[in-house]
């Protein structure tokens, strides 16, 4: 099963098995990272899952959809390795994946 390596605001690091049929909001929420609110269970629209990816991700995430692009644009903490973690489907490919929860917004 493939990791995943997720970085709260206060720099706290945890490696989670992460279940490829979840997407990376559902493996943080269901390890109990409280500080993620995912407020709208991942219908992409509420931007509280706002997570910054590891750079050397970048290539291999999924394409971002024009809602998730809108809805980055309204956090004011968005920059250019942000993305809703509830858009990030877990593949093995992804194994090892670094996420980082945005600060709120
Ligand atoms: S959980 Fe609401 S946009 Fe991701």
């Amino acid at each position: 099963m493939p990791k995943l390596v997720v970085v709260t605001r206060e720099g706290d690091e945890s490696v989670f098995e992460a279940d490829t049929g979840l997407s990376v909001m559902e493996i943080i929420r269901d390890n109990g990272v409280d500080e993620l609110l995912a407020l709208c269970g991942g219908c992409c629209s509420c931007a509280t899952c706002h997570v910054y990816v590891d750079p050397a991700f970048a290539a291999i995430l999924p394409e971002m959809s024009d809602d998730e692009n809108d809805l980055l644009d309204s956090s004011d903490h968005r920059n250019d390795t942000s993305r809703l973690s509830c858009q990030l489907q877990m593949t093995d490919e992804l194994d090892g994946l670094i996420v980082t929860i945005a600060p709120e917004d």
